[in-house]
């Protein structure tokens, strides 16, 4: 997939794999949403990646909460008329670590009602 000038909106974007991705896409010349919890996160990215502001926007939002997930998509087809991609990877691990030294029920699976 060509990624120049296609719309792309990012989640989680201020963590680990979200940086990642968003330096990723922005290389690749598409222009970015970028949406997390952590605002000051995003912006300290922004700035560092040098993200260009005609080609970029961050977005504190929390994916939990429908109604602001349609303010932010809302915002992209503002902003940027589609939206061509998600990359929807904000999330948090429960508890880690070995396998066999874990709680059957940990707060991964606990907080998850389908189990
Ligand atoms: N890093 C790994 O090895 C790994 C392995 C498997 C799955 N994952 C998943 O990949 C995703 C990213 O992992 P990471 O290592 O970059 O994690 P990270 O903790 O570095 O980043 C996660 C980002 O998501 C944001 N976030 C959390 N809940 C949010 C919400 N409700 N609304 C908006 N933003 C929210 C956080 O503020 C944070 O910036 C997560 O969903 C994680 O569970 C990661």
């Amino acid at each position: 997939m060509q990624l120049k000038d296609k719309a792309v909106l990012i989640t989680g974007a201020a963590g680990e794999i979200g940086k990642a991705a968003t330096k990723a896409f922005h290389d690749q010349g598409a222009n970015l949403v970028l949406v997390d919890l952590n605002k000051d996160a995003l912006e300290a990215m922004s700035a560092e990646l040098g993200l260009e502001p005609d080609r970029s926007v961050v977005i504190a939002a929390d994916v939990s909460k429908e109604t602001e997930v349609q303010n932010f998509v809302a915002s992209t087809k503002a902003r940027f008329g589609k939206i061509d991609l998600f990359f929807n990877n904000a999330g948090a691990e429960g508890k880690t670590g070995p396998c066999y030294k874990l709680p059957l029920h940990n707060n991964y699976i606990s907080n998850r009602k389908s189990f």
